[in-house]
């Protein structure tokens, strides 16, 4: 057994394209079915485990979503509309709801996992400087990486204010580990979410970030099948993992 719910409030919270409203007309044209029946009364209480069609297609209830999106450079992770495009115009019609945000932001330019959701309490968790779920970063240089920076970002830098006139920062430890193969790209895991951090700690030790792409949240790594600008949905059985303390070996994956 599911929840109660009114069927017009059901079916609105799943669809972001059918109004409360639009339920009750459908109801008149004899487009909603539930266990089979057809519905007549749009305010009639239902189960959120029942068998609901809405013309012709199942619809599943689920309390919240959860979408990996890979952000493209030029795509603000922002919900208002403004000059730019952003993260929410590239959620597909059977993906987007009402409520929808990004759980934590990128720069314009970064690339990369993006979470979308409409779960404010997962999203509070995974951003709380107190439960540290690590955000691992795949980061090309301007110039070669240096062995010492492993020990001086592990120990946790003071970074410069993220402004003129902001005061110094300091940085939890965060994990660098060059690359073997190209002596200017690096992966680097943070533990936090500061303005610019990954920029501002590499501006730090003197060098300067050319490329940024999010690579795994907590324990999931953005998949490598899909697309600059694309979104899958994250199963429910695989939720937890974004709250995983543990970093995937992302460039391992299959
Ligand atoms: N650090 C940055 O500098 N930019 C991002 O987008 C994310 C982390």
């Amino acid at each position: 057994m599911g929840e109660k719910m009114r069927l017009d409030r059901l079916v609105a919270s799943q669809r972001a394209d059918i109004s409360r409203a639009d339920v009750k007309k459908l109801c008149l044209k004899k487009k909603i079915t539930v266990n089979g029946k057809l519905m007549a009364r749009s305010d009639a209480k239902v189960d959120t485990d029942d068998e609901i069609y809405v013309d012709g297609a199942r619809l599943v209830y689920k309390k919240h979503i959860y979408i990996m999106l890979n952000k493209p450079a030029g795509v603000v992770c922002s919900t208002k509309e403004g000059d730019s495009r952003t993260v929410l115009d590239l959620v597909p019609a059977e993906l987007m709801r009402d409520g929808l945000f990004p759980a934590g932001r990128l720069d314009k330019d970064t690339e990369g996992f993006v979470l979308l959701t409409d779960d404010g309490e997962l999203s509070h968790r995974m951003l709380s400087p107190k439960t540290h779920v690590p955000k691992t970063y795949f980061v090309r240089l301007e110039k070669p990486w240096e062995e010492s920076y492993k020990e001086v970002m592990a120990e946790g830098m003071v970074i410069d204010g993220a402004r003129a006139g902001d005061g110094e920062e300091k940085c939890l430890p965060a994990e660098f580990e060059g690359s073997d193969e190209n002596d200017c790209e690096c992966t680097l895991v943070l533990h936090e979410g500061k303005f610019h951090q990954v920029k501002r700690m590499f501006e730090k030790v003197g060098n300067k970030v050319v490329y940024l792409k999010r690579v795994a949240i907590g324990e999931m790594a953005l998949d490598r099948d899909l697309a600059l600008g694309e979104c899958l949905e994250i199963l429910h059985k695989d939720v937890e993992k974004l709250l995983a303390l543990k970093t995937p070996d992302w460039q391992n994956l299959d």
